[in-house]
């Protein structure tokens, strides 16, 4: 597929909207540096990121997969000053990187970075009841994206909005017979999201500077 245009479209949005600053800039520039993979959002999803979080009026955020807190500096700029953002990371190393990120937009004072397996910070977070989040941000290993989800209702209120990233793969999700566990993690969590009757949801499809994909978004009935 030519996605040359989906390219440019990104860029004239992203040049029309001017929105990634040079603490953005400088949080990928720092990934690099520190060899960490660019698996993070495109500047214009971050962007749809913080619109969604204003929308929903997010004073708690909820990221699962930090990175090096590229997309927590877009989601965090929504919150007011007295918000939180917890943001969930396996490796210590990016978690070092995305502090310093976090720190250098001014954010940390609203950011919480905690290291460890989702999983496990999740059943935390219940067990301290450190829930209900306004937002949740599901963007990490995808085999296990059903039973993060299974976690976000856990934590969520009625209007809670989750979003999940990666749920399209470049139309992978179309092949029932894909050996690659990240295409079925998110062929069995969009037939959840689907049948399930506590959230309105839907999928959009993504194009741009990344390749072909698509964002779950559900709202809790
Ligand atoms: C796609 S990246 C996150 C990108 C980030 N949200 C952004 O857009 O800037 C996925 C992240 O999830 C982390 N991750 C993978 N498995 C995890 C797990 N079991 N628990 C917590 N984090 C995990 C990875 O280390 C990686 O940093």
């Amino acid at each position: 597929m030519d996605t040359s245009l989906f390219e440019s479209v990104d860029q004239y949005i992203g040049n029309l909207f001017e929105d990634e600053d040079a603490v953005l800039k400088g949080t990928l520039k720092s990934m690099e540096d520190a060899g960490i993979p660019g698996i993070n959002v495109s500047a214009n999803q971050g962007k749809f990121l913080q619109v969604l979080a204003r929308l929903c009026g997010a004073k708690k955020i909820l990221e699962i997969g930090a990175l090096g807190g590229y997309s927590t500096i877009w989601l965090a700029r929504a919150l007011p000053a007295d918000g939180l953002l917890i943001t969930l990371e396996l490796e210590q190393a990016y978690a070092d990187v995305a502090r310093l990120n976090i720190i250098e937009a001014g954010l940390d004072p609203v950011v919480e970075i905690k290291v460890g397996k989702a999983m496990e910070s999740l059943a935390t977070l219940e067990a301290n009841d450190e829930g209900p989040f306004d937002m949740i941000f599901i963007d990490a290993d995808k085999p296990p994206y059903t039973e993060y989800f299974e976690w976000a209702l856990k934590l969520s209120r009625p209007g809670t909005l989750i979003v999940a990233d990666n749920v399209i793969r470049e139309g992978k999700v179309l092949d029932d017979n894909c050996d690659d566990e990240r295409v079925s993690g998110v062929q069995r969590f969009n037939k959840v999201l689907a049948a399930n009757q506590q959230v309105t949801a839907t999928i959009i499809q993504t194009v741009g500077t990344k390749e072909h994909d698509g964002m779950a978004i559900a709202v809790v009935k």
